[in-house]
Order: C-alpha cells, then structure tokens, then sequence
C-alpha cells in the first residue's frame, strides 16, 4: 500500500492551500487542561503542514492565526496567543530558513502587541530571499475588515483622480486587498469538525473547494494534510461549465 503522500500527482497539486487552524481549545479540554495549554500544542502541527507544504512544491500556504473576533476572547487567552506567537515566530525561523519559506502576513498589523510586530518584522526579514513556500500568517484579520480597507484605498484613489470608478473589477479590486500579487486558493481546509468560514478569505475563496476534517488542529499531521490534498485532487472544478467541458 502506498503512502497518501505517493498517491498524489505532482502535476495537480494546489498553488495556494488556506487553512483555518481550529479546536485547539476542544483538544486542551478533553485533557483537563486550560485552553492555551491546546494553542501551545498547536505549534507542532503548524511546523507539521509548511514542512509538508514546502516539500510538495506548493507556493503558498495561508494559515488563519488569529481573526479580529477573536479579540473578543478572555484577555488571560489573548495575552497567552499573543506571547505565543512570539515565541515561536523566534523559535520556528529556523524551520523557515531550512525549508527555504518566506514569511508574510495579512491582517490589522497595527492592533498587535509592539513584541509580536517586531518579531514578525524580524523574521520576515530574514525569510524575504527564500523562494520555496510563502507561509501567510492570517493575524488580526477578517475579511470584511480587509475588504473595508480595500473599498476605503480605492475610495481614496478615485478622490485624488488617480483611478476611475469604471476602472475597477475583479482584478483590479483584488489588487487593494491583503492578498494581492497572490493566486486564489485552489483548496481550503477546517480542521475541529465546525462547518462554517469566520470571516476567513471571503472574496478569495469564490471558488475555492472545501474540505473540512475531524480533527483537532493540535493533532493534524502532514498525512492528514496529503489526505486532504488526495481528496482536492478527486474533486471535478467546473467553474459554471458542465462536465463535459473540463474533462480531457
Ligand atoms: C483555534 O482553536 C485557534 C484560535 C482561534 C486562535 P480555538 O481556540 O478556536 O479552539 P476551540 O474551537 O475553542 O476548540
Ligand atoms: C476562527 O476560529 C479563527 C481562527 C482559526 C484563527 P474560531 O474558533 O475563532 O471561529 P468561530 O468563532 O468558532 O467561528
Ligand atoms: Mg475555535
């Protein structure tokens, strides 16, 4: 029997994979734990996916980190997310570095912590030669904040005459948001079983294929992350055609 990861054909592999990372707080209580002890837990499978990530060829990999909501959690959890990601921002770079990754982010930059902006800054400094995978950390961000922002840019734009309002479309909109220059995920995945977006990557995931998995994001390995790619890679993507006209 071959492993999940032969089955896969390199020809067809996403360019861009997004996922939102959840259940770590489920995974702590189920071992009558506090909620950050399942954050922290957490870490291993993040270095889990971009390693996976990275040695299938794909390009980008965008991981939902933390989401303007969750602002709205108790300040002990926030406080515990926000030293976490510094530290293993610090600790992971050299993960980064050896598997060739560049470092981005999206997200409300200026709402973070000093300590967790430099050493996103830090690190992205770092990573910024290396061509393999972009890792995109997903921190403060939603996707109606992001498409605020764009809306609000391109308002600006129009004002001081540099652009005209029959100039814009999908293209040229997609441009103000967080994630320009970046393909669409083919492929979004949920971990922790819930069925639903949170505000995650609206405009990009029009016609993104969803795969939602059972387990809980602090036990998600890389077999879990081929098993969702073998499960992409068996999906029929139409686009608005029929069948018949996407089969070769
Ligand atoms: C995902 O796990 C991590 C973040 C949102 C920061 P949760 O903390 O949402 O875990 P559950 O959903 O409560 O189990
Ligand atoms: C979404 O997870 C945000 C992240 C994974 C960072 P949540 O656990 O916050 O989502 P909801 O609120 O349950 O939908
Ligand atoms: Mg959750």
């Amino acid at each position: 029997m071959s492993s999940v990861k032969e089955q896969l054909d390199k020809e067809k592999l996403p360019s861009h994979v997004a996922i939102i990372m959840d259940g770590n707080g489920r995974w702590a209580k189920k071992r009558g734990n506090a909620r950050v002890f399942g954050h922290r837990n957490g870490v291993k499978a993040v270095r889990e996916v971009t390693e996976a990530a990275a040695e299938l060829g794909v390009k980008f990999l965008t991981l939902y980190a933390f989401s303007t909501e969750n602002w709205n959690r108790p300040k002990n959890e926030i406080d515990a997310l926000m030293s976490l990601l510094v530290s293993t921002i610090a600790s992971e770079t050299k993960t980064l570095m050896d598997n060739n990754v560049m470092l981005k982010s999206i997200g409300c930059k200026e709402t973070l912590p000093k300590s967790v902006q430099e050493k996103l800054a830090s690190c992205k400094e770092q990573t910024k030669n290396n061509d393999g995978l972009t890792l995109v950390l997903a921190l403060s961000y939603s996707s109606r904040w992001e498409i605020i922002e764009g809306v609000k840019k391109i308002a600006l734009e129009i004002k001081n005459n540099n652009l005209e309002p029959s100039d814009i479309n999908s293209e040229v909109f997609g441009q103000y948001l967080e994630t320009a220059n970046m393909p669409d995920p083919e492929l979004l995945i949920r971990t922790s079983g819930e069925f639903r977006i949170s505000n995650f990557l609206l405009w990009q995931i029009a016609y993104s294929e969803l795969y939602f998995s059972d387990v809980l994001w602090p036990d998600f390995r890389k077999e879990h992350f081929f098993e969702a790619l073998l499960d992409y890679q068996g999906r029929e993507r139409r686009f608005g055609k029929i069948s018949d006209q996407v089969k070769k």
